[in-house]
């Protein structure tokens, strides 16, 4: 690796940023295509980014991805956003040009990219569950309506954020039928039947002693696709609980590894080597 007078720069802004493993796909993908740039990390408290931001346009970087908890935020804060992170409100990869940022959001992208090389599925006529009405959960909830699922029912802990996430799916398409459930086990039992993909977008299963989103599945659901977006540890007791009543698992690596992907070809305006970028991912997580 050499770093130079021409080293173009890239890198991702969050608070905290320790744990990323954005740095270690992205530079390997550079060194893949004999590329001289490299992707950094930043500490980046929220007060801070407006700042930070300004700063990207004044040292010339190319771009940055953003993670936890600027997602949000920085859709105020650039000059351009593109059609689908308005309709997301939620910006991911930001390009600095001309003293310009233009905001994207390739989370979307990398979740269908995931259940397409997961379950082999797409979301179109699909009936999702989706735990979690967050930021993640309302972006992907609004992402299955975008990709025309039949039907999400959206659950979450503080029942208005879902009903809100509910209000948004109507008002961007009638195709869609979209409910709020409350967060008790009866109700969402009663749903279970009906969907063909379960999705964990809430934070529960980060921390060891955490309790699942979701700990029963029916027996025998082989048919049923049920996806964490976590992806450390490797297996969530969610997950686990899911595989043992035969369902169909994967974990969130995947569509860390395709939003990433595709921030990478907006940047570059190359191919992302994938294979590359996923082997340098599953080593900086799992070891
Ligand atoms: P992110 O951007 O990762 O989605 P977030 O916006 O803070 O982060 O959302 C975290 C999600 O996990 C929310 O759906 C949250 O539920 P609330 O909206 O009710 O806070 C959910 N979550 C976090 N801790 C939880 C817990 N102990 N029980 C149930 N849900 C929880």
């Amino acid at each position: 690796m050499l770093i130079d007078g021409s080293t173009r720069i890239v890198g991702v802004f969050g608070h905290p940023i320790a744990h990323t493993a954005s740095p270690a796909m992205h530079n390997a993908a550079f060194d893949h295509l004999g590329l001289n740039w490299r992707y950094l990390a930043f500490d980046v408290p929220p007060d801070d980014l407006r700042g930070a931001l300004r700063g990207i346009c004044d040292l010339g970087f190319v771009g940055v991805n953003l993670t936890v908890p600027h997602k949000l935020l920085a859709v105020k804060m650039v000059e351009e956003v593109d059609k689908q992170a308005l309709l997301l409100g939620s910006v991911n990869t930001i390009v600095a040009e001309n003293h310009q940022l233009t905001g994207y959001s390739t989370d979307g992208y990398g979740f269908v990219r995931a259940l397409r090389e997961d379950f082999g599925m797409e979301l179109r006529g699909r009936r999702v569950l989706m735990l979690g009405a967050g930021g993640a959960g309302r972006a992907l909830a609004l992402h299955c309506a975008l990709e025309g699922a039949a039907a999400v029912f959206v659950v979450n802990r503080t029942q208005s954020k879902a009903v809100s996430v509910v209000a948004d799916i109507r008002k961007l398409t009638p195709r869609t039928f979209a409910v709020a459930l409350p967060m008790d086990a009866k109700s969402i039992a009663r749903h279970l039947d009906e969907v063909d993909l379960v999705v964990n977008a809430t934070s529960l299963g980060l921390r060891p002693g955490d309790p699942p989103p979701l700990a029963k599945f029916p027996s025998r659901c082989k048919r049923l696709r049920v996806y964490d977006t976590i992806y450390r540890p490797v297996e969530t007791r969610f997950l686990a609980a899911a595989r043992k009543a035969g369902a169909q698992t994967a974990n969130g690596l995947s569509m860390l590894l395709h939003q990433g992907a595709r921030s990478f070809e907006i940047w570059t305006g190359r191919r992302a080597p994938v294979a590359v970028m996923r082997r340098a991912l599953h080593k900086a997580v799992y070891g």
